[in-house]
């Protein structure tokens, strides 16, 4: 039996290798693997490759085609290639027998079955890959803030994932929370799907601050991802919204009141018939209670529906949406005494309140005044000018409160304002020769009274300064009252100044002018992106009692405004304000008042070739000593700039930085240039300065340099009976040369005619120009003079020779006259010499005997003449 089995085996076998030869000899065989995958967004190559049987493959028999699903996606044969912008194989592989499929930036619907189809006449075959595409989940817990001792839940948001099988689990402090739920799953419009995970929490697992984690697993991802929160406390808010009529106008006020929350960020929208209300006189009371109002103009908006107050907090899983009808005028004035008109609805908001008189009573009590309860003293904005009206409302009485308003000057002296009967118009209570009206509007529904009252006056800055006022309602005996402190409140003006100290640091002084009241908190801090505390001095005064100011200084090291992201910010804590005030600066401010100011630059009139140039530019006033300067170039009639860079022709000293007594820095850069005619003419030097202050550089320009050369005596010789002269380097070419004679008595100089002068010009490589004057006079016992002339001299250069026996003698005052040196070399008579100065003394004279001295240009102490 068993060998039967055995023998059946190997027969299966030997078939199995007989297809797989048969295989093997095909005269084409494709490979692939079976499936590849990749994610989202990301290029793929799925690898198909295949073999004839005997290479080369000859293209005229050879045609590809990858299919996607049943369509046809890319095609490549004798006619040449077909695909889409997604899709490519590498042709110049094909040949080789790779003709792999590149996909680029995947997206979740590439996903699925390709078939790569090889034909090679009169062959072929196809072999099939699956593709996978991936993404990978982002996983986030939305960090509310918890109530201590109190049940909730906990979101996990997963987002972004493909394909949709995800296992979100949930721990505290590492170990597993079995509560929660997976919420519908969503998908996205790219085909990846998010995902939400629903934690319930008991009181106990809130309890000491436990670290909460969302763990997520998912195949695209070799380890679970997640996101940890470790639990903070809060406290969540308390919420009251109420309604009143403005005395004696048509708009209606609408109070949110949020109490006792913490910490502080807190949204109240209002929301009117369903629909977000804009902003229309909304007002916000600062700290952790906050307020909202909100002013219902009949004429403008609707006066039929409901207006809901809507608080989100972070402690919070829903918002807490207070809702009020809106009542119709006439309906109103059912309740309202006189022409007052009134609108009163109250809702929420816990009282303690517990009446110790045994313990029936307290049941009785507790129970009846449950929700007695009282709102914060509201200020409404200044209307009519000056006029501020101030509400209270109480709420749930079981029988009629009465209302008792208390003003308290600031030396403590009160008044009571009590309401009951309408007031005649002018008949108001008198304090501070000020009148205040009381209105009152009471309500009742199911034999609870509702009671909204409000003060009016108007606020006098110098006599209400201080005062306190009291809110008191009496129900049944039972009294509960609100204050409001500080009805005046001056808002502070700011100014900052800067200024620099003896020992080099920035003192920053913020003045704080006619603020009231007195209470202020002023903090300095700076920094690069993180910002740290500072120490700083403050000087308060107070301006004759009726309001304050305040001066606060801060010390800083001035290196630190090196950094242009440096950056120094006071705020500024006063009830006048709900946020904190702050100003910042830093030494990119366009008010930095130390940023560096550039002269002119200082040049000479002309540049002399061959001597050096020195351009200066003083820049002065700045703050710190951080300037960067740099010297550029501009060609003669070019753009671009050049940097100078220090060099045989560019000396740039270094800048010596001064401090002035003011503080700031000044200093002098110059840059030293050894001037040519060829390359200085109509260039442009500039001097760019850069400081943290500035965004864009300083800039300076010398403007198009104009250069002139002084001419140069460099060799005065003798060859045969001529005088040779040489004058060099002087620029422009424009240069007169005259020679003179005159007789053994020195006298009656006559001009040498044009004749006897050979004069020849040449120019310099280095732009200046040369000229040889050869005399041809041949006579004895003479006299003679040369004068050359050009613009940069003042007055002309002179020679004066003597010839006797041949022989030219240089006069010069005060010495002997020696005879000129000879030229004896004959000199090569190429005509230019290409090497400036130095050669051009030997170069371009025709031959003629000489001798030789040198005479040379005022104010030029260089020689060249050779002595023999
Ligand atoms: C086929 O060509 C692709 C490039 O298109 C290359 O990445 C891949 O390695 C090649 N496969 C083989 C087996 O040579
Ligand atoms: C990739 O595809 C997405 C969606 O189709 C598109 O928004 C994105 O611009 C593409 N990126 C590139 C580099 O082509
Ligand atoms: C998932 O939770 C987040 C955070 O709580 C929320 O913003 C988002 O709307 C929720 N998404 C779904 C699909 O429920
Ligand atoms: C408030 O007004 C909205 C829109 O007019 C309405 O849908 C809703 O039912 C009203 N709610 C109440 C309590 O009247």
């Amino acid at each position: 039996m068993e060998y039967c089995v055995t023998g059946k085996v190997l027969e299966f076998l030997l078939f199995f290798l007989l297809l797989l030869l048969l295989q093997q000899c095909s005269s084409l065989k494709v490979t692939v693997p079976s499936s590849q995958s990749s994610l989202i967004g990301r290029d793929v190559l799925l690898p198909c490759t295949f073999r004839v049987d005997n290479p080369p493959v000859n293209p005229k028999f050879l045609a590809l085609l990858w299919h996607f699903g049943d369509k046809e996606v890319l095609r490549y044969d004798t006619k040449g290639k077909v695909s889409s912008p997604r899709l490519s194989i590498d042709e110049k592989l094909i040949l080789e027998g790779n003709a792999s499929l590149s996909l680029s930036n995947l997206t979740i619907s590439d996903g699925g079955t390709y078939r790569c189809s090889v034909i090679y006449s009169p062959n072929t075959q196809q072999k099939e890959i699956r593709l996978h595409i991936h993404a990978v989940p982002e996983v986030a817990v939305a960090k509310r803030t918890l109530v201590q001792n109190q049940g909730t839940s906990l979101q996990c948001s997963v987002t972004d994932f493909y394909p949709q099988p995800i296992t979100v689990t949930w721990l505290r402090n590492g170990k597993l929370l079995a509560n929660s739920v997976l919420g519908p799953l969503h998908q996205n419009a790219d085909g990846t799907f998010r995902q939400n995970s629903t934690l319930t929490l008991t009181p106990s697992d809130t309890l000491n601050n436990p670290e909460i984690v969302c763990q997520v697993q998912h195949e695209s991802l070799p380890t679970p991802r997640q996101d940890s929160y470790k639990v903070q406390y809060g406290v969540p808010p308390s919420v009251q919204v109420y309604s009143a009529k403005i005395n004696g106008r048509p708009e209606q006020v609408f109070v949110c009141e949020a109490t006792q929350f913490d910490p502080e960020p807190l949204q109240i929208k209002w929301i009117l018939n369903g629909k977000i209300a804009e902003d229309q006189r909304k007002n916000k009371d600062g700290g952790f209670n906050k307020g909202s109002y909100y002013f219902l103009n009949p004429t403008s908006g609707s006066q039929e529906g409901n207006i809901s107050c809507e608080v989100d907090h972070e402690t919070l899983l829903h918002p807490i949406t207070e809702t009020l009808q809106l009542r119709q005028e006439d309906e109103e004035a059912k309740y309202s005494a006189g022409n007052i008109a009134a609108a009163i609805f109250l809702t929420m908001l816990l009282t303690g309140a517990a009446i110790t008189v045994g313990l029936w009573f307290l049941i009785y009590r507790k129970k009846y005044f449950q929700r007695f309860r009282v709102s914060h003293i509201h200020r409404s904005q200044m209307l009519d000018g000056e006029k501020v009206t101030l509400y209270c409302v109480a709420s749930d009485c079981p029988k009629d409160p009465q209302v008792i308003w208390t003003v308290e000057e600031n030396d403590g002296k009160k008044m009571e304002i009590t309401e009951d009967e309408p007031q005649p118009q002018g008949e108001g209570n008198m304090l501070l020769d000020q009148e205040f009206s009381v209105r009152t509007d009471r309500t009742e529904t199911d034999g609870r009274h509702n009671v909204t009252s409000s003060l009016s006056f108007t606020p006098d800055v110098s006599k209400h300064k201080g005062m306190s006022v009291f809110c008191k309602f009496v129900c049944d005996g039972r009294a509960k009252e609100e204050k409001l402190d500080y009805l005046i409140i001056l808002k502070p003006k700011d100014s900052m100044k800067l200024s620099l100290s003896e020992s080099g640091e920035v003192l920053s002084c913020l003045t704080l002018q006619e603020f009231y009241p007195r209470d202020i908190q002023i903090r300095w801090s700076c920094g690069v992106g993180h910002y740290k505390e500072l120490e700083s001095k403050e000087k308060p005064t107070d301006n004759s009692g009726s309001s304050f100011n305040i001066e606060s200084e801060c010390k800083l090291p001035g290196h630190l405004f090196k950094d242009p992201g440096f950056k120094v910010r006071v705020t500024w804590n006063h009830r006048s304000s709900d946020e904190e005030e702050s100003r910042e600066f830093s030494a990119t401010d366009p008010d930095f008042p130390w940023r560096p100011q550039m002269e002119e630059i200082i040049k000479p009139d002309t540049l002399i070739h061959g001597t050096e140039g020195k351009f200066q530019c003083k820049i002065l006033g700045y703050f710190p000593d951080a300037l960067e300067v740099k010297w550029l170039r501009r060609e003669a009639g070019g753009q671009e700039l050049f940097s100078v860079c220090p060099s045989e022709k560019y000396k740039i000293p270094e800048m010596e930085q001064k401090r002035e007594a003011d503080g700031t820095f000044s200093c002098t850069v110059s840059l030293i240039v050894s001037v040519s005619a060829i390359t200085e003419k109509g260039a442009e030097f500039i001097c760019r300065v850069g400081h943290p202050s500035l965004g864009e550089p300083l800039e300076r320009s010398t403007g198009a340099l104009s250069v002139r050369g002084v001419p140069v005596m460099t060799n005065i010789t003798q060859k045969d009976t001529h005088i040779i002269m040489e004058i060099d380097q002087f620029y422009p070419q424009n240069i007169e040369v005259t020679w003179h004679r005159a007789g053994k008595d020195r006298k009656d100089y006559k001009k040498i005619p044009d004749a006897d002068i050979h004069n020849e010009l040449y120019e310099n490589s280095d732009g200046s120009y040369r000229l040889t004057s050869v005399n041809k006079i041949n006579k004895n016992n003479l006299y003679i003079t040369a004068l050359v002339q050009h613009e940069t001299l003042n007055s002309p250069i002179k020679k004066e020779f003597l010839r006797e026996k041949k022989v030219y003698y240089l006069l010069s005052e005060g010495q002997k006259p020696d005879p000129l040196p000879k030229q004896t070399d004959p000199a090569p008579n190429n005509e230019e010499s290409g090497r400036g100065s130095e050669d051009a003394g030997k170069t371009q004279i025709p031959p003629v005997t000489g001798q030789q001295n040198v005479g040379n240009a005022p104010g030029e102490g260089k020689s060249n003449g050779k002595k023999d």
